[in-house]
């Protein structure tokens, strides 16, 4: 069955880019010369997902104005005869279909995705996190899809971190299939790095079954109320093989400072229009 549809969970306190993130949310910070958003919406319509479904939440109101038609905006780009920027803006529009869900609380990106329930319904489905980019000659989502419809299950994008770096991330016990993908055994929350199981950490895109809305229901909320998308995912893993796909490309984590600055700086030297002058700036810096 083709995947069609793909959840967003954007609903997020960004807690880790205030203050930046007290009045506008993280997905609209610019990355280059577009919002963060952007880049992941985009990377979902070349994957051939039909719809996009955002959870959006309180004070995200700027990523919904942003895929809509603004007829001020274009009514100005026409007077003025600025037809080139008229069809940029046109086209962010008409990227693909939108359908916007709200999640009253941030909950846990679990309780995000069960808010997309009715709106999924009955088939399989991808989730995006909004604020990581993948920059990938093949778009990443597409590699994820690909070993889904080979392996016929759910699908987890994982990624390979240093040793020392696994006590941040969520790590799988992995059964290599072949290379670069494999059957996941466990997943393990933020491990000591002598107790990880692997370096494969979970990496922000999923092709999952409706199946996972009844684990995510039965999921109990953790000690600050979140409902956890890593405790449905292990109870999926007890019912049935689930797989994961190491992504080739460059995963960067948004909503980090660090991780933030690290795209800026590589999608900015890949920038076909300033890419070449601003690397002779950055060799120019006294480092
Ligand atoms: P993060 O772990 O990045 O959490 O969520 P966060 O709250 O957005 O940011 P920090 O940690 O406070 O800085 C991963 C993804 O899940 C979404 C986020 O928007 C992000 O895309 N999310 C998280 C929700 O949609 N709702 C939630 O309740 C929590």
């Amino acid at each position: 069955m083709k995947v069609r549809k793909a959840v967003l969970p954007v609903a997020g306190l960004g807690t880790r880019f205030l203050p930046a993130t007290k009045a506008s949310p993280k997905e609209m910070l610019p990355m280059v010369d577009k919002p963060v958003i952007q880049y992941v919406v985009e990377e979902a319509r070349l994957s051939g997902i039909e719809q996009v479904i955002m959870v959006t939440g309180r004070g995200k109101r700027a990523i919904e104005d942003h895929f809509d038609t603004s007829y001020e905006l274009e009514s100005l780009l026409e007077k003025k005869g600025d037809h080139k920027l008229l069809r940029e803006m046109r086209a962010i529009s008409n990227l693909i279909s939108f359908c916007f869900v709200r999640q009253n609380e941030a909950l846990g990106l679990g309780h995000a995705i069960l808010c997309a329930k009715e709106v999924v319904g009955n088939e399989p489905f991808a989730v995006m996190l909004g604020d990581v980019i993948m920059d990938s000659d093949k778009p990443a989502l597409k590699q994820v899809l690909d070993i889904h419809y080979r392996f016929k299950g759910p699908v987890i994008a994982v990624e390979e971190v240093e040793q020392s770096e696994v006590s941040h991330y969520g790590i799988i016990r992995p059964e290599t299939l072949e290379d670069g993908v494999y059957k996941i055994l466990d997943m393990v929350e933020k491990p000591k790095p002598e107790e990880a199981p692997s370096n494969l950490c979970i990496s922000g895109r999923y092709v999952l079954p409706p199946e996972i809305f009844g684990l995510l229901e039965q999921a109990a909320p953790g000690s600050i109320g979140e409902i956890q998308l890593t405790d449905a995912l292990k109870a999926l893993v007890g019912m049935g093989p689930v797989y994961g796909c190491r992504v080739e490309g460059r995963v960067y984590d948004t909503g980090s400072k660090l991780g933030f600055l690290q795209a800026t700086v590589e999608l900015a030297l890949k920038n076909p229009e300033f890419g070449d002058d601003f690397r002779n700036y950055l060799k120019g810096l006294k480092l």
